[in-house]
């Protein structure tokens, strides 16, 4: 084909982008569906000017739309999502009725020519596309639409869950959240580690905070039975009593019968009437047991009636069940959703969040602060590599520090001490006139100011704290030899405070035991979990990452309710 003449738009390639295909002339369509991606256009190294001549398909979303020269053609910023930067669109009215491509909003599926845009009109785009047919339009009543062009704030945005993911804002924080979900499953990929799907639905409270979300048929049905009643009144005493007297009257017909020796034919039908009235009757006492309200046994709920026979709960952690698969598969990992019923309304919390949870096997509280410290470190370069586009939009719009921050945190070692020395570092603060809300003193839980003041004024950078009181901490983690603390380790952020909490977990069948009694917690249903320690327990440690939360460490963003498609918080579940 000549180096002139495009192919047809049903010819263009449909592979991936690589470095030398980016800088080639060849545009590359979508493989499934015919139109081409704008960031395969706009992403390349010469910002889309050597596809200049080609001709190509694109389909979007119009951000802005003017009309020029007296209606005589009009420019459209489109946008498909698959990356920050909007292809500018240039529609001739011979082309189309121009009234209804531009309202913000409005979607757009044209056939055109890419063009090297007329010089000294001071736009900064280095190729844009000239309409030779529109396709497809999907209308938008501009005095209706709930985006208008002019910015809403974040906080009205989330009335929106539904049409947001068509704001630059948006859309970046999705891609920077998809990269730094494929970077989790290549890091721990390439680590050796084994995904594993741990349970939503469970019946063990990990962390004891009594924070769950109960999981439950029993409501249902029982307000379906209480339905039921008022439209089918169940029987009353009377109404067995009286099927109890045709059973009896039943029973007394068939032994006159056999007395008098009656036809077997004759004594058969009395028998069927009478087992027919036996089923009334149990049918009829059955029913009048019937009551209203939530099942009971000596005042409890009875739960061995609901769906799973016995109490449930969603998951706050995938932990003790990847536990079970890493004492037998040694490294493995878990990333699902997760669910606490607290009721926060700050700008760090949700009640569904996701979790990335790693589970070492022969290893100790060093090494899981190492692969923590690795794994953090990993994603921040990602981004760099990966989304520096969405990270510029992210410093323009919302926190200039963003980016550098990604490359300190990517090449800067951790700081760590012990929750004894952070302690004391923020009781020589308060000693200087530092004033905090919560009073410091050893054996607290480290408040969010506590935290952000030692990882964002002290050190300037993330830190691992370790070495915990065992009083605020879970059972599981493993008791250290001055029998105080736990081997507990928590990673602070600058912006967000605590992004990972983890342990080395008690392998020691004893303790772990003497821990349960100590806390109060019963141990019927932990066995399972205690058995990994009876038989071939093995050293192991591990932790959490609020996935959220370095959503929103990572993009600077000011609430986490802003990071997450759909954020879940005390009141609101919407969609
Ligand atoms: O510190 P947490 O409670 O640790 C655990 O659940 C352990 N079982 C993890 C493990 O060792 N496998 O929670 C871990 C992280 C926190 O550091 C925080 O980043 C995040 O989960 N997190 C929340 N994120 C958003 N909203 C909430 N309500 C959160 N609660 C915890
Ligand atoms: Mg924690």
């Amino acid at each position: 084909m000549g180096g002139d003449i495009p192919p047809p738009v049903d010819q263009l390639a449909a592979v991936s982008l690589t470095n030398d295909e980016a800088s080639s002339s060849t545009v590359l369509k979508a493989r499934f569906s015919d139109r081409v991606r704008i960031q395969s256009i706009l992403g390349r190294p010469d910002g889309g000017a050597g596809l200049a001549g080609q001709k190509v398909r694109i389909s979007g979303w119009v951000k802005t739309g003017r009309e020029q020269g007296k209606g005589a053609f009009a420019f459209l910023e489109v946008n498909d999502g698959s990356c920050p930067a909007n292809l500018q669109v240039m529609v001739d009215a011979s082309v189309s009725d121009l009234s209804k491509l531009i309202a913000t909003g409005t979607c757009v599926t044209v056939d055109g020519c890419l063009k090297i845009p007329p010089e000294g009109k001071g736009t900064k785009q280095r190729i844009e596309l000239s309409v030779v047919e529109v396709v497809d339009v999907g209308v938008v009543d501009p005095g209706k639409y709930p985006i208008p062009k002019t910015k809403l704030t974040l906080e009205r945005l989330r009335e929106f869950l539904h049409l947001r993911a068509r704001t630059n804002s948006i859309s970046a924080i999705a891609r920077i959240r998809h990269a730094l979900a494929i970077a989790t499953h290549t890091f721990f990929d390439e680590e050796g580690f084994l995904y594993v799907q741990t349970p939503i639905i469970t019946t063990s409270d990990c962390e004891g905070a009594g924070e769950m979300f109960q999981v439950t048929t029993l409501i249902s049905t029982t307000e379906k039975l209480e339905r039921e009643l008022i439209e089918h009144p169940p029987p009353t005493e009377a109404d067995v009593e009286a099927a109890r007297v045709v059973v009896k009257e039943r029973g007394e017909a068939v032994a006159e019968l056999k007395a008098a020796k009656a036809s077997k034919e004759a004594i058969m039908a009395s028998v069927a009437e009478l087992n027919d009235a036996k089923v009334f009757l149990a049918r009829t006492e059955e029913r009048s047991r019937l009551q209203p309200g939530l099942p009971k046994v000596d005042g409890k709920i009875d739960y061995s009636q609901d769906f799973f026979g016995r109490q449930a709960f969603l998951t706050v952690s995938g932990q003790l069940q990847v536990e079970t698969y890493a004492c037998g598969l040694s490294d493995v990992y878990t990333f699902g959703p997760t669910f606490r019923a607290e009721n926060s309304h700050t700008s760090r919390h949700l009640a569904e969040f996701w979790m990335v949870e790693p589970e070492l096997a022969f290893a100790d509280l060093e090494d899981d602060m190492n692969c923590a410290e690795a794994y953090v470190k990993y994603m921040c370069k990602w981004l760099l590599e990966k989304r520096y586009d969405d990270m510029e939009l992210m410093a323009k719009n919302f926190d200039k520090g963003c980016i550098d921050r990604l490359k300190l945190v990517a090449s800067t070692p951790f700081g760590r001490l012990t929750y004894t020395e952070a302690i004391k570092i923020l009781e020589e603060a308060v000693a200087k006139g530092k004033k905090f809300e919560n009073d410091v003193e050893w054996g607290i839980d480290l408040a969010s100011e506590h935290e952000r003041y030692l990882t964002e004024v002290v050190f300037q950078k993330p830190l691992i704290v370790y070495n915990y009181p065992k009083g605020i901490k879970a059972f599981y983690m493993r008791l250290n030899d001055d029998g105080k603390t736990v081997a507990a380790m928590d990673v602070l952020v600058p912006k967000v405070g605590e992004l990972i909490g983890g342990s080395q977990r008690e392998e020691r069948i004893d303790v772990i035991m003497s821990r349960l009694e100590e806390i109060g917690l019963p141990v019927e249903p932990y066995e399972w979990y205690l058995d990994l320690r009876r038989y071939g327990t093995a050293k192991h440690s591990g932790f959490g990452l609020g996935f959220e939360r370095m959503v929103l460490f990572a993009t600077g963003m000011d609430n986490i309710r802003d990071v997450i498609p759909f954020p879940r918080y005390p009141g609101r579940a919407d969609l």
